[in-house]
């Protein structure tokens, strides 16, 4: 039989992250923080001295890098690349603009491929990113693309950004996530669309149980 998998794709500061771990952790399934990986390689290429624009290198790289994701018993995450904690380091803006620039890059999405799909394992998988339900797990069960107004989503993460004492202003912010979804979304290889059968789910008004609540409604009415 299938295993069940549910897609949350959407833009950054959607709360993708959130609902897709409560989600999984509900439903005791599996969880793909897809945008981890992205994050993951860019930080070795920046640790082995990998431009972003090479290719090779950068492929050539997804194959050896060994990613192992912990959650301690306070729900604490901790991430390890080659043995080494990245925690911090992956969460940084900087990350995450350098994931961006290599997600646009067709070979290096196509070199991630097989390791998202080996995430799919019984009873079930949440997946979060930006093309789960297009790409990656065209066959999925649920398909939810989730989105919140660019102010929503800007303020959101302008706090998570003060929670970690980083100093910035909310306009920085703003600029940054409106680059981020317009890179995103005007890649030519898969641009952040939402997948014909996705459910759209705007939760600018929503928390995040309300959230999760109208996800497993969703999820439920298909089965
Ligand atoms: O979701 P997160 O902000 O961690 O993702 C970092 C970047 O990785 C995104 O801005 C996006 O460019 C890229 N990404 C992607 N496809 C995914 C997940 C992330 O292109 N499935």
């Amino acid at each position: 039989m299938k295993i069940p998998v549910i897609t949350i794709d959407g833009p950054s500061g959607s709360g993708k992250g959130t609902i897709s771990q409560r989600l999984a952790r509900q439903l005791g399934w599996h969880y793909l923080d897809s945008g981890a990986l992205y994050r993951l390689l860019a930080c070795a290429a920046q640790r082995d001295g990998v431009t972003l624009d090479d290719v090779d290198g950068l492929v050539a790289l997804a194959s050896r890098i060994h990613a192992e994701f912990r959650t301690d018993a306070t729900g604490d995450e901790s991430v390890l690349l080659d043995g080494v904690s990245v925690t911090t380091e992956l969460r940084t803006e900087q990350a995450g603009s350098a994931a961006s620039q290599i997600a646009a890059l067709p070979p290096v999405r196509a070199a991630l491929l097989d390791w998202q799909r080996r995430y799919r394992q019984p009873p079930g998988l949440v997946a979060d990113g930006r093309d789960m339900g297009t790409v990656v797990f065209p066959d999925a069960t649920t398909k939810i693309f989730l989105t919140a107004s660019l102010e929503e989503r800007a303020r959101r993460r302008y706090n998570q950004l003060i929670n970690m004492k980083k100093k910035v202003s909310l306009e920085a912010v703003m600029a940054e996530v409106r680059a981020r979804d317009e890179r995103d979304r005007s890649r030519s290889v898969a641009p952040l669309v939402p997948a014909a059968d996705a459910q759209l789910l705007d939760n600018s008004a929503l928390d995040i149980e309300e959230t999760v609540a109208r996800v497993l409604e969703h999820a439920r009415s298909l089965t």
